[in-house]
């Protein structure tokens, strides 16, 4: 049977002809051209650079994700069509309304300029509990990637993403999902097989597992470890038999306490949770909403994160994400109060269709757009990158 492939959405069709139309974006037959089986898809390892990564990651991820210019969970892309307690792929929950929503209020943030002035070379240095970091964006926490058309080895996915964010400078977290198991976890390996330079991010388990989870990851170098509490919805987790909870205070206390490592709360989308964990011992609030994959219908990460940023008032470091895709995503991020930003859907391309180089070229072109940014905008340090870059923000004296 001959296969077709849709140039809009990726979608594949079987048949000896293409369909009179698309059943995912309504394209027309003239939009399929013949599909060849990946067989010559080059070696991510062969690869030297992100657009030949990506075009990779395309054709690797067909039917899955369509490594589109702007990824931004619109309802036509691929990763958004009917999937009714299936695989999400790399989409959002529901109707991508939160995935979507987290570009959006990218979008609609836009950056001042400030052009007169001596000239300068930025400085991006940031301390990461303890690793200097060469600036203050990271890999975030993710998994799964095997089970996407069998894209990538899972252990390999993840010793890309640490070798190439460790390459361009920086680290990556970790992620933790269902076949992800205490005797066998391909993230806690590959920071293992990566001397420790790494951040573990587990799924709010049953206490006890955590906890041991919690241990190897210290026993193993982690520079800091966290549990994403918006992972608390996921079924995918019980039905595999690794139930998640939500956690009160006292379990974060507690999660908090059995490690000397820093904790780390990711999910937090509200200053009241974030003042919780800040209660409950942790010296990172992620604010996230899980890149729009656990709960519909939530704001975009950039219209909440300067009330966060301000309830914890400097008292625990503020790390970010959801759809950045640009150095500038992160400057305008980190000017809403940010200290750290992760970048999710874009390094996992990098690594499925570039391997541990495309993360490092990833991550080396957000380095030196957020450099260009600072310039841009007049900001030497991470410490001059404030509410001044940003219009219509109120500034000092207003
Ligand atoms: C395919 C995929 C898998 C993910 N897996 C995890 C995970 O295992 N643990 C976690 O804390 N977050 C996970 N996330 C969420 C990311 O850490 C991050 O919050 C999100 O990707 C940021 O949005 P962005 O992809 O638009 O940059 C995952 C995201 C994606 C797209």
């Amino acid at each position: 049977m001959k296969k077709w492939i849709c140039e809009i959405c990726n979608y594949i069709h079987e048949g000896e002809t293409p369909p009179d139309v698309c059943p995912i974006c309504g394209a027309g037959p003239d939009k399929f051209r013949p599909y060849e089986e990946t067989s010559d898809t080059p070696k991510p390892s062969s690869i030297d650079s992100l657009e030949d990564a990506r075009d990779n990651a395309r054709n690797i991820l067909q039917g899955i994700c369509g490594v589109y210019p702007r990824c931004d969970g619109h309802q036509d892309r691929i990763c958004q069509r009917q999937a009714y307690g299936g695989v999400i792929g790399l989409g959002g929950a529901g109707s991508g309304q939160s995935f979507a929503a987290n570009v959006l209020a990218l979008e609609k943030i836009k950056l001042r300029t400030q052009l007169v002035g001596e000239h300068f070379s930025p400085s991006t240095a940031f301390d990461f509990f303890g690793v200097p970091l060469a600036f203050p964006v990271m890999g975030a926490s993710t998994s799964g990637m095997s089970r996407y058309n069998e894209a990538i080895d899972e252990l390999q996915f993840c010793l890309d993403c640490l070798y190439g964010c460790i390459d361009a400078g920086t680290l990556s977290f970790r992620g933790d999902t269902f076949f992800y198991t205490e005797a066998d976890h391909p993230g806690l390996t590959a920071i293992e097989q990566a001397s420790g330079r790494g951040v573990q991010i587990f799924k709010p388990r049953e206490q006890d597992v955590l906890k041991r989870l919690i241990e190897r990851a210290e026993s193993i170098g982690c520079p800091a470890v966290g549990v994403d509490l918006d992972g608390c919805g996921s079924t995918n987790m019980a039905k595999a038999g690794q139930p998640v909870f939500r956690k009160s205070k006292k379990e974060i206390e507690a999660l908090v306490r059995s490690t000397s490592l820093p904790f780390i709360a990711k999910g937090v989308m509200i200053p009241e949770d974030a003042l919780a964990c800040l209660d409950a011992g942790a010296k990172a609030i992620g604010v996230s909403n899980h890149g729009g994959r656990v709960l519909d219908g939530t704001p975009g990460v950039a219209d909440v994160v300067s009330d966060i940023a301000a309830a914890v008032n400097g008292r625990a470091m503020i790390i970010a994400d959801g759809g950045v895709r640009t150095g500038y995503d992160a400057i305008k991020l980190l000017a809403l109060g940010a200290d750290v930003v992760l970048v999710g859907r874009d390094v996992i391309r990098a690594a499925i269709g570039g391997g541990q180089n495309g993360v490092a070229l990833q991550m080396k072109h957000l380095k030196q757009v957020l450099r260009s940014a600072m310039v841009m905008t007049g900001t030497k340090s991470l410490q001059h990158i404030d509410n001044k870059v940003l219009f219509d923000a109120p500034r000092e004296g207003q």
